[in-house]
């Protein structure tokens, strides 16, 4: 019986193409719907910010220079790249990156948790000569970055922009931005940064008292993997 019915829709073109077409819409409703009533669907991680001015203005170097061409930022949950990289990335650890540095290409290594694994000095050499502290690399050089000083004109339309698409930077930090922005790359700086910046980390990054691109690049990359505290951390089984 059942089959002589299946018969009849496999013979007509017009019943057939209409009933597969309500067999994906019913099926797409099902799949789709319910997202639409989650509230969010990233797990909340104890620890992540939004990144600094600048951090953030690190960050926009980071991309304007390419150096997700060769670097990812996505450690990925198998065992020989938590052994070396560290815990696996989380959702959470880039909600706030607009837009995203996971990469598809590794050149050179990940650099999700690199924070705080060099001395600030290390970064600066490496950046401004490679092969001077890493012989085989095949990294380009980026000198120019030290010399480049930066103001911080630009980072509260940045920080504005940022907070158009969802990052919820409040009154107080943007209305702080610029001030924020050269203390963090000061020796002496203002405590407001950390208290703004939970876990901000506050220092002449280059060894030059001026702001320099290199003051942002390596705040950025000194931080990156650095928020979440991975010793208290479980995931959230409910989910
Ligand atoms: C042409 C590919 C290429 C580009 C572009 C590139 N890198 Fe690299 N990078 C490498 C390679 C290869 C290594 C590994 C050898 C070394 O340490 O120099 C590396 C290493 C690194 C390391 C050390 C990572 C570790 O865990 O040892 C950092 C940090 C880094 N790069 C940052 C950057 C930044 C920031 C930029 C952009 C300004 C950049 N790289 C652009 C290829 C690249």
């Amino acid at each position: 019986m059942a089959l002589e019915g299946h018969k009849k829709i496999e013979t007509n073109a017009t019943l057939l193409l209409t009933l597969s077409f309500l067999v994906v819409t019913i099926g797409g409703i099902v799949e789709i719907a319910p997202l639409f009533y989650l509230e969010n669907t990233i797990e909340e991680v104890d620890g992540m910010r939004p990144y600094s001015p600048l951090e953030l203005t690190g960050r926009e170097i980071y991309v304007r220079e390419g150096c997700y061409v060769c670097h990812s930022q996505m450690i990925r949950p198998m065992r020989d790249e938590v052994e070396r990289y560290g815990h696996y990335s989380l959702a959470a650890e880039s909600m706030y990156d607009h837009p995203f540095q996971w990469g598809s290409k590794r050149t050179g290594p990940d650099l999700a948790r690199v924070g705080g694994r060099y001395s600030d000095a290390w970064h600066v050499d490496h950046l401004i000569d490679p092969q001077s502290v890493v012989p085989e690399s095949v990294m380009p050089p980026y000198g120019f970055l030290a010399d480049r000083v930066i103001s911080p004109e630009y980072v509260v339309d940045l920080m504005k922009t940022h907070r158009l698409v969802g990052v919820p930077y409040t009154d107080e930090q943007i209305e702080m931005a610029q001030f924020d922005f050269v203390e963090q790359a000061t020796t002496f700086g203002d405590a407001g940064v950390v208290e703004r910046y939970p876990g901000a980390q506050q220092r002449d990054f280059d060894g030059n008292p001026a702001v320099t691109e290199m003051d942002a690049l390596v705040a950025y990359l000194q931080m990156l993997g650095t928020l979440v505290d991975f010793s208290t951390f479980t995931p959230d089984a409910s989910r």
